[in-house]
């Protein structure tokens, strides 16, 4: 082979796709890489496990939102279609927001559905469709175990100084569960669709 057609067979070669590499992770999850931010390895550790808890639960909340957005019925099925994707989006934009801030603590933010399922607290629905009360219900102790959860870990990013996980908790994650509660839960006051309930009236005297 002269050496033209050598050098052009070498430049091809670099146009070919390497696949099929495997390497050892660079990695492991639960480890720390320091970065200079001015936080202890202790604080960033705490926050980055905490953080990946919130992160597991925010997951399944989000994926709860777009269960019932599919399997929604009855009545209420336009409103409660929308609201819940409108839920699902906000809900998918603080999965982002909790995993990058793992990221910048040096951490490693879990991803992959399997290892979600492992760490969740949100309970297992059924596969199959649920009654609205229930969708409801359901979607509603998923919020309140993030609630408690977060504000118990903010509370701990304040005692080791990471105030911006702690801002992110109360500002990001506290603030819009709160919300999504409230639009949630008074689907779940039973007024009346149409008549006014007199008799109820009647019955507390004037
Ligand atoms: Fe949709």
């Amino acid at each position: 082979m002269n050496s033209r057609l050598k050098d052009v067979n070498d430049l091809f070669e670099r146009a070919r796709p390497i696949v099929g590499q495997h390497a050892p992770e660079i990695q492991k999850y639960g480890m720390i890489v320091r970065l200079p931010n001015a936080l202890s390895e202790e604080a960033c550790a705490a926050s980055v496990q905490n953080l990946n808890q919130i992160l597991a639960d925010t997951i399944s909340l989000r994926d709860l939102y777009k269960k019932h957005h599919w399997q929604m019925s009855g009545a209420t099925f336009y409103q409660l279609h929308l609201l819940f994707d409108k839920h699902y989006e906000e809900q998918n934009e603080l999965v982002d927001t909790l995993a990058e801030r793992i990221q910048m603590l040096g951490g490693i933010s879990i991803a992959m559905a399997h290892d979600v399922a492992e760490m969740t607290f949100v309970p297992r629905p059924p596969r199959g469709r649920e009654e609205v009360p229930v969708q409801l219900s359901r979607l509603l102790h998923a919020h309140e175990i993030i609630l408690k959860e977060t504000r118990a870990m903010a509370r701990q990013a304040v005692d080791y100084g990471d105030d911006g996980t702690n801002d992110l908790l109360v500002s990001d994650v506290i603030r819009l569960n709160e919300m999504q509660v409230w639009f949630v839960a008074e689907h779940l006051a039973e007024t009346p669709l149409v008549r006014a309930d007199e008799l109820a009236g009647d019955a507390e005297g004037p």
